[in-house]
């Protein structure tokens, strides 16, 4: 294929496009139906090697909706990986079967490695601690169309900051755009990773603050983007265990919230935001998993050279 692009990390994408896909995505959100022939003779194929509800469902959701099939494994376990074939040599074998694919793994750089190998887009969906390039599309997605913009923010990022990569890659792209702000909420042990505080927060000049306190912090959010404390990427169980439940999001801290701020959440959720906040009008977590659908559509198009195409 000529002009071989791959998405590892939100940096792989311009403002420009990532412009374009969000563009794309709010037309297909409006007339589905046009875009339903688009990947017809086309294949994805889903790569998980580690567990997934909503990205490997909504990528196949997003290829299904655009017409495309759909091949892959949702557990290492039953795929050669068991028998100790490589990334690199997997990616070699799904070269020969499908047009694009979509790769999660426990490991850091994973996807990288499979990209060097491959003849077709290969989509990051997820590499341990690092990335997760289509959950910040998703997640960009959800606040441009709720938000009508995606500058000039205060964002709050609560919980896990050390371990979640839905937080590196969104921070990532935020930074990008003019104005934002920065408030990361999380206890001393997980604090943001060096490489996303010096690197990026602080290499980009832009304006952010790190707090233990959740409460104190509330009052003037546009957006609350609540995580998971990422028990698998622990070494030690008791301090899983002791941090897990920091910060619990409920009805009486929503009252702290200003009427507009959003609440935003990659999910799964497990104790972080109650369930009693469900129904406030400002907790779009689930509203952002339909957003994530939309993107994905979006992209897989773009990767493929057809976003232009007429239907
Ligand atoms: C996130 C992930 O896998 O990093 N989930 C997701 O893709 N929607 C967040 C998480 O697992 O906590």
């Amino acid at each position: 294929m000529n002009n071989l692009r791959h998405l590892i990390s939100p940096l792989d994408l311009s403002l420009k496009e990532i412009d374009k896909i969000l563009s794309l995505a709010a037309t297909i959100k409006e007339n589905p139906k046009s875009y339903s022939k688009k990947c017809e003779g086309l294949k994805l194929a889903t790569l998980f090697y580690e567990p997934s509800t909503r990205t490997r469902l909504s990528f196949e959701t997003a290829m299904l909706n655009l017409g495309g099939s759909i091949i892959g494994f949702s557990d290492a376990a039953n795929s050669s990986v068991s028998k100790g074939e490589t990334v690199s040599d997997t990616m070699r074998i799904i070269n020969c079967f499908a047009d694009i694919c979509a790769i999660r793994h426990n490991k850091e750089g994973a996807a990288l490695v499979a990209a060097s190998k491959a003849t077709i887009p290969v989509i990051n969906a997820g590499d341990g601690g690092h990335q997760h390039p289509t959950q910040t599309l998703t997640d960009l997605n959800t606040i441009r169309s709720l938000k009508g913009r995606l500058s000039g923010l205060k964002i709050g990022f609560c919980g896990d900051l050390k371990f979640g990569r839905t937080v590196h890659s969104l921070i990532h792209a935020l930074v990008r755009y003019p104005d934002n702000e920065f408030v990361l909420i999380s206890p001393d042990e997980l604090r943001v990773p060096a490489y996303i505080r010096d690197d990026v927060l602080i290499h980009s000049g832009v304006k952010f603050t790190e707090v233990q306190r959740l409460e104190d912090s509330l009052s003037d959010l546009d957006i609350l983007y609540m995580t998971r404390v990422q028990k698998e990427r622990f070494f030690n169980e008791e301090e899983y265990i002791r941090l897990k439940d920091r910060y619990i999001l409920d009805k009486e801290k929503m009252k702290l919230a200003g009427p507009e701020m959003l609440i935003l959440h990659p999910l799964p959720r497990v104790n972080e935001i109650a369930t009693e906040v469900d129904d406030d009008p400002r907790a779009v977590y689930f509203k952002q998993v339909e957003y994530g659908v939309y993107a994905r559509m979006a992209l897989i198009l773009f990767l493929l050279g057809k976003e232009d195409t007429s239907c």
